[in-house]
């Protein structure tokens, strides 16, 4: 009689141990509803990291001693943008027609990938400790922030 109480108090104990658990996570996503998409999210953690590192970099390179400090940062960017490339933007996952909307979905990847293409210059330029070459990629960087923009980026 003994034993089975006791049993019964582990259950109920265990029981509710389950129910917080697995219960909690449910409960915060029914608060924290998100407004926009978990894609537009992580869009947006690589964007915020492009634009603080890029505002680190910049006096950086303007340095011929500073390569080794500028490298962390653009090692960062390219893992963002490696985290952003392949999510859909939600301008373009509204886009109805089927035909625009694969194209802007490719244009999207492309320019991506131009990005983190110009990142690996940069990297490489700074490895040989070519600040000029650095400039000119970090430069190509920021002229695609506005037509990309343009493009993809909601109000
Ligand atoms: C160096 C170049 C770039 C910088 C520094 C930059 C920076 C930013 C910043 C600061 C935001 C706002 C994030 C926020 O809402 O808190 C943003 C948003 C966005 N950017 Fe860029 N961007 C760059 C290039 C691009 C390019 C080339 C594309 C497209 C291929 C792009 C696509 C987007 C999109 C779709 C958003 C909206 C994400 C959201 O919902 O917040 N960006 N960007």
């Amino acid at each position: 009689m003994l034993a089975s109480a006791s049993a019964l108090r582990r259950g109920l104990i265990a029981g509710l141990f389950a129910a917080c658990v697995c219960g909690a996570p449910l409960a915060l996503s029914m608060v924290s509803a998100p407004s926009k998409s978990a894609a537009e999210d992580s869009i947006e953690a690589a964007m915020g990291v492009l634009k603080k590192n890029a505002r680190a970099l910049k006096p950086l390179l303007q340095e011929k001693d500073k390569a080794a400090e500028a490298l962390p940062l653009v090692v960062e960017m390219e893992t963002a943008l490696m985290s952003a490339k392949g999510v859909t933007p939600d301008l373009v996952n509204e886009i109805q027609d089927a035909k625009k909307k694969a194209e802007e979905t490719l244009a999207y990847r492309r320019m991506m990938i131009e990005m983190l293409g110009e990142t690996l210059k940069l990297e490489d330029a700074l490895l040989e400790g070519k600040m000029e070459k650095a400039r000119e990629h970090y430069e190509k960087l920021g002229k695609m922030q506005k037509p990309g923009h343009d493009r993809f980026k909601g109000d």
